[in-house]
């Protein structure tokens, strides 16, 4: 009886949120349809590689450069002030603060009671899958090794944008997307048994081949060789307190509670001891995790999309989710680590996903679920000042600020130059119209009576949720190429390496 109320009471609400909108159905297009040619061939889905320096333009262009097609997102204000109310920010998990912090980041006071302080993740389920590693993929990106050498080794965190199987092996995702030979997921590049959330390569997989390293292992995969980094990535993590969403929020991807953050702290720990540090004394691994680019993955597709149409104030989600984001950068750089790239969020708002569960009244000019948004830039922004801070308090730590907001606009408004014909239909998702993106929550790619759209490179959303390979390449494209890091992604890469 209490597993029957378990399951159906976050089934009732997402019915519930997709009977009070029945609009949805039938709302207006997002976008034009794009000029069809069936008779065309699906192109060789390899992105080709975009040369233009001026693709990030600085934020305070975009209203100038947008295009009729698709308006830049109606931001409260085009420069928010720096974010306010550090009262409210809830005090970081578990340890101390480090010794010297200064003034200007204030003590955090009394924890709201809504945000329980140290986050306890659940055991992670046990039962593993049998399921054989990916193969590598054949080609090498237009990154490749670009620069090899710089690093001996990545480990990354973050969700299902970064994730290359962990949460695969533990079996606890909600849709099938590896392992059944029909799954449309790894098509573009892997193959079945991609383990990855998209057609192809993630972020982290262009990154990677930049470094001339292999694909980067997940912790859960059993047989790995973990010399050359591990990812601790996560798909369905989320970095608040999984408790908050256990009653009221909405269950898509993760079966489950969700896993978090702090149980990918908990598997780096333990990856340090086994393997990266295996054998050396404390100095020489504090020269080895030198060797070492952590990879701060995005995190909170699933903390905002779960809490849209809840309960929860989406700005506190937002608030909780940047002290997770720092706990965690905080935590490695007292571990020792020298060179850390953290990713903003993208417009989590234009998500099918997000479109879809957000009434027409929220959204902004372009369709996008304007509460989401909103909440997006207030996490942006809070990241980044405590990044600055951290810059300031540890200046011998190269902090990259991966600007994921800034690099999709560049992306979206420049459409057409990229080849993009889709920015908000699915590639892979239901037949059955819900509306006009494609997408429909109850019928999600790889279930039955949905189809995969002849050239996913033409699309920015593979699954109403997760990128397309091609979109992962513009991204990637856009942080180490046309300015959407800060500082510039070649600052990392230009220092020397450790001998
Ligand atoms: C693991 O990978 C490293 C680097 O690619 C290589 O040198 C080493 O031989 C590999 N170890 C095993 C057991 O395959």
């Amino acid at each position: 009886m209490t597993k029957f109320k378990f399951i159906s009471l976050p089934l009732i609400v997402m019915l519930v949120s997709l009977t009070l909108y029945p609009a949805l159905a039938h709302k207006k297009n997002h976008t034009p349809p794009p000029p069809q040619d069936p008779s065309q061939p699906p192109q060789d889905p390899k992105p080709k590689p975009p040369r233009d320096p001026k693709d990030c333009p600085p934020p305070r262009d975009r209203k100038r450069r947008s295009p009729p097609r698709t308006p830049p997102p109606q931001e409260p204000k085009q420069d928010p002030p720096p974010p306010q109310e550090p009262k409210q920010d809830p005090p970081p998990p578990q340890d101390p603060p480090p010794p010297q912090e200064p003034k200007q980041d204030p003590p955090p006071p009394q924890e709201p009671k809504q945000d329980p302080p140290p986050p306890q993740d659940p055991p992670p389920p046990e039962d593993k899958k049998d399921i054989p590693p990916p193969d590598e993929p054949k080609k090498p990106t237009p990154f490749h090794n670009r620069f090899k050498g710089r690093f001996e080794a990545v480990i990354a965190f973050g969700d299902s944008y970064t994730d290359t199987g962990n949460a695969q092996f533990l079996g606890g995702l909600s849709i099938s997307f590896s392992g059944s030979l029909s799954s449309p997921y790894g098509s573009t590049t892997f193959g079945k048994g991609s383990n990855r959330l998209s057609d192809g390569r993630l972020v982290i997989d262009f990154i990677t081949d930049s470094l001339g390293l292999p694909v980067l292992p997940p912790y859960q995969q059993t047989v790995a060789n973990f010399t050359t980094g591990v990812n601790l990535a996560i798909a369905g993590a989320t970095t608040v307190a999984n408790d908050i969403f256990s009653k009221l929020a909405r269950v898509f991807l993760w079966k489950g509670t969700p896993l978090g953050i702090m149980t990918e702290l908990e598997w780096y720990k333990k990856y340090q001891i086994e393997h990266l540090c295996k054998g050396l004394d404390q100095k020489a691994c504090s020269e080895k995790i030198k060797t070492v680019l952590f990879w701060v993955g995005e995190i909170g597709i699933n903390d905002f999309s779960r809490a849209v149409g809840s309960k929860i104030p989406l700005k506190s989600i937002a608030k909780s989710s940047v002290t997770y984001t720092i706990e965690l950068v905080r935590t490695l750089i007292r571990n020792g680590a020298k060179n850390i790239v953290v990713q903003g969020l993208p417009p989590l708002g234009c998500l099918p996903l997000d479109i879809s569960l957000t009434p027409i009244s929220l959204r902004d000019r372009s369709g996008c679920s304007l509460i989401v948004n909103t909440a997006v830039i207030v996490h942006n922004q809070i990241l980044q000042a405590k990044l600055e801070l951290y810059r300031k308090l540890f200046p011998d730590v190269t902090i990259i600020y991966a600007d994921s907001w800034k690099a999709y606009y560049a992306i979206v408004n420049n459409a057409k130059k990229y080849q993009i014909q889709e920015v908000h239909k699915t590639c892979c998702g239901s037949t059955i119209k819900q509306d006009d993106m494609n997408f429909n929550i109850q019928s999600m790619c790889g279930s039955s009576g949905t189809s995969i759209c002849s050239d996913p490179s033409k699309y920015i959303s593979w699954d109403g949720i997760h990128p397309t390979e091609s979109m992962n390449y513009h991204m990637t494209d856009q942080y180490i190429n046309h300015g959407c890091c800060h500082p510039p992604f070649d600052e990392l890469m230009k220092k020397p390496a450790p001998k």
